[in-house]
């Protein structure tokens, strides 16, 4: 078994001075446990006062929001895995939902963008998950195999070892819906079994994310195929953030 994740997805809120404040009060409210793992995705400009504000605290983590595969060049407006390296990240999120739906990223780049977080020696959390009408149309599994299979195939079995994945019902993000514990189960034990017979030989962390607040947060977690939760709105306010984490016992 591994550690219980939380993880912050800020999306675009909190600049550098706001996400140092954010960290500080944090801290006070929120004491290492053991058996539980914390990760902050903030904007990529406030990366590295993040980072710096994390400094000392051995269960939590910084990582982007989104990285580039390249490692440099004429690339205006990206940010390569170095140099999210360099500014305090231990990881990535690669392939969420807003990033495929709203920008367009295709398969094909997320399977570059985990290999280039891998090379890195950074994890990548990968994120998969279903549109409303894949899901009304009975694809759901569908859709998450293909996502991981297309970013994931060909890795070798230590390097599948260090991926984390999210499973995010796209319909669940951002909506107030979330899907119940044992939807979420049924499709993380389908994605188990894939990164298995991909070749995963470790017990690897699969998150929930979609909608997780402190009224569900329990019951989610009650789920024992929910190895942590990946949280947007609910992330956004330290107090809050502290309340959910503090709600729920380490793993
Ligand atoms: P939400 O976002 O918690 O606001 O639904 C989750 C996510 O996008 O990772």
């Amino acid at each position: 078994m591994c550690a219980r994740i939380f993880a912050a997805n800020w999306k675009m809120h909190h600049g550098p001075e706001a996400g140092r404040r954010f960290i500080e009060r944090f801290r006070e409210l929120v004491q290492p446990a053991a058996g539980r793992e914390l990760w902050f995705f903030p904007p990529a400009a406030s990366l590295a006062a993040v980072a710096g504000a994390l400094s000392g605290r051995e269960d939590a983590r910084a990582g982007a929001q989104n990285v580039h595969w390249e490692e440099k060049g004429a690339f205006t407006g990206e940010t390569s895995v170095g140099i999210a390296r360099e500014a305090g990240a231990r990881g990535a999120l690669v392939g969420h939902s807003e990033r495929r739906h709203l920008f367009g990223e295709t398969d094909e780049e997320t399977r570059r963008k985990v290999a280039a977080v891998l090379d890195a020696g950074l994890a990548p959390m990968l994120c998969v998950g279903e549109k409303l009408a894949e899901r009304e149309a009975g694809r759901t599994e569908d859709v998450v195999l293909r996502q991981l299979d297309a970013a994931l195939s060909g890795l070798a079995a230590a390097a599948l070892d260090r991926v984390l994945i999210a499973y995010e019902p796209v319909w669940a993000i951002g909506t107030g819906r979330n899907a119940t514990p044992a939807d979420a189960a049924a499709v993380h034990s389908v994605i188990r079994a894939r990164l298995t017979a991909l070749g995963r030989k470790a017990h690897g962390a699969v998150l929930y994310g979609g909608s997780v607040n402190l009224k569900n947060v329990l019951a989610l977690l009650a789920e024992p195929e929910l190895d942590g939760v990946l949280v947007g709105g609910a992330s956004i306010e330290p107090d809050g953030w502290a309340e959910l984490i503090s709600a729920a016992p380490p793993g």
